[in-house]
């Protein structure tokens, strides 16, 4: 079974979303580590409820992303873990984790990449008075949610929509379609044998 580890800096409802997956066989993974950069985030207390075992840290306790890039690393190591899994995690990673997880790292946006990176693609998408904005998963790279795209599902705007509507919309789309992609990508034992040696 591979071991993952799930990246989170918030309420964690992706995050719940996998673990219960996991806990219902749907999903074959060992989630063997939360990293948050958060101390307080819910996410902390529902890997606790899971028994899963959390690295949390705070950035500025760090001269650099490479020294705390660092520490999460020899976590990793630590626990095996294989693949990561950012769900909501609110940092770019940087080379350190890249070049040992090349090709191993994916993350869920809440807009039909390229349209609406960054901050609040929600607000922006509501904004932009779109009339269709959704959900993409992609491998990480460098880039802020610039990585190659693995798979997109499409989400409607009603005339009156909210940001609570429309949150609500994406979330129910992220929970059913990030366990089905990981459970794709993580039971195609090429996929991940490919990208690890390629990544050395
Ligand atoms: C999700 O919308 C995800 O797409 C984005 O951050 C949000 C995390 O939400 N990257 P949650 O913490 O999983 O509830």
């Amino acid at each position: 079974m591979r071991k993952i580890a799930v990246f989170a800096s918030g309420s964690g409802s992706n995050f719940q979303a996998i673990i219960d997956v996991v806990q219902s066989g749907q999903l074959d993974a060992d989630i063997s580590l939360l990293v948050c950069d958060k101390p307080g985030a819910f996410a902390i207390e529902r890997a606790e409820a899971a028994r899963i075992p959390s690295f949390v840290f705070t950035a500025k306790d760090y001269s650099s992303k490479e020294h705390y890039e660092e520490e999460i690393l020899a976590h990793l190591k630590a626990s095996g873990v294989e693949f990561i899994v950012l769900a909501g995690y609110m940092r770019l990673i940087g080379p350190k984790l890249l070049t040992e997880y090349k090709g191993r790292i994916v993350n869920i946006h809440p807009s039909l990449l390229p349209a609406f990176p960054g901050k609040d693609a929600i607000g922006q998408a509501l904004a932009a008075k779109v009339k269709w904005s959704g959900v993409t998963i992609h491998f990480v790279d460098e880039g802020m949610d610039t990585g190659p795209i693995i798979i997109q599902e499409r989400v409607r705007l009603d005339e009156n929509e909210t940001r609570e509507s429309l949150q609500r919309k994406i979330q129910k789309c992220e929970h059913k379609l990030y366990p089905s992609v990981l459970q794709m990508l993580l039971t195609q034992g090429d996929v991940i044998n490919d990208t690890k040696a390629r990544a050395h």
